[in-house]
């Protein structure tokens, strides 16, 4: 299934595809594809440099996906069962120059996974992005300490069958995306 933005001005390939499903198909996703993945999060931009973000990558099946998967909402747990792989996204509490407090590292993260989902889709592949999950726990689950936070989940594969999801959710899987207008975020006018 296909979910393209509709544009009002033209942009690339890649970033009029890319969309959150919630139904994915359980085949396995390919270790060099992943590698491609987390290639694009490598060469994100960030903070003097930093690279603050960390990925702790679970496979459908190994101990670490139960444990990520324990700590989503429930609501999250109703959908990204099926998900072959589930990210844990995190990041460094302090910049590594001068161990302050890190103040961009969230940002920066974010930059990470945006760069890794379009990466996703030129391998074929989708990205769901999570915050509904505990992040306390997850930190507590893979005993970070106080360097390394969890700040998101990603669930990521091949797309699935819409019809396999809830009904509520089966809804949203096949309803057109909405966007605000460029006037309504845009600051000023030009
Ligand atoms: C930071 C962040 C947190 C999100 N958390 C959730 C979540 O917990 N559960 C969920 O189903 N979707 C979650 N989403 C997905 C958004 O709902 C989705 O990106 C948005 O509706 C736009 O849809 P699109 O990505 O298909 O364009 C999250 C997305 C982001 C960026």
């Amino acid at each position: 299934m296909k979910k393209i933005a509709r544009l009002d001005y033209p942009i690339n390939h890649l970033s009029q595809n890319r969309w959150s499903p919630r139904a994915f198909d359980s085949k396995p996703v390919e270790k060099e594809k992943l590698r491609s993945i987390f290639e694009a999060a490598r060469w994100s931009a960030s903070a003097y440099n930093d690279q603050p973000w960390r990925f702790l990558v679970a496979f459908r099946g190994d101990e670490n996906y139960e444990k990520i998967f324990q700590t989503l909402v429930v609501f999250n747990k109703n959908w990204a069962a099926k998900a072959p792989v589930l990210i844990l996204n995190c990041y460094q509490t302090q910049f590594k120059h001068n161990g302050t407090t890190h103040t961009t590292a969230q940002y920066d993260l974010g930059q990470a996974v945006a760069n890794y989902s379009l990466e996703a889709l030129n391998q074929g592949l989708y990205v769901h992005q999570m915050t509904g999950f505990d992040a306390g726990l997850a930190n507590n689950l893979f005993g970070f300490g106080n360097q390394t936070n969890a700040f998101s989940v990603s669930a990521l594969g091949y797309l699935g069958n819409p019809t396999e999801l809830i009904e509520d959710l089966m809804k949203l899987e096949t309803s057109e995306r909405q966007r605000l207008s460029q006037n309504e975020f845009l600051l000023n006018e030009f």
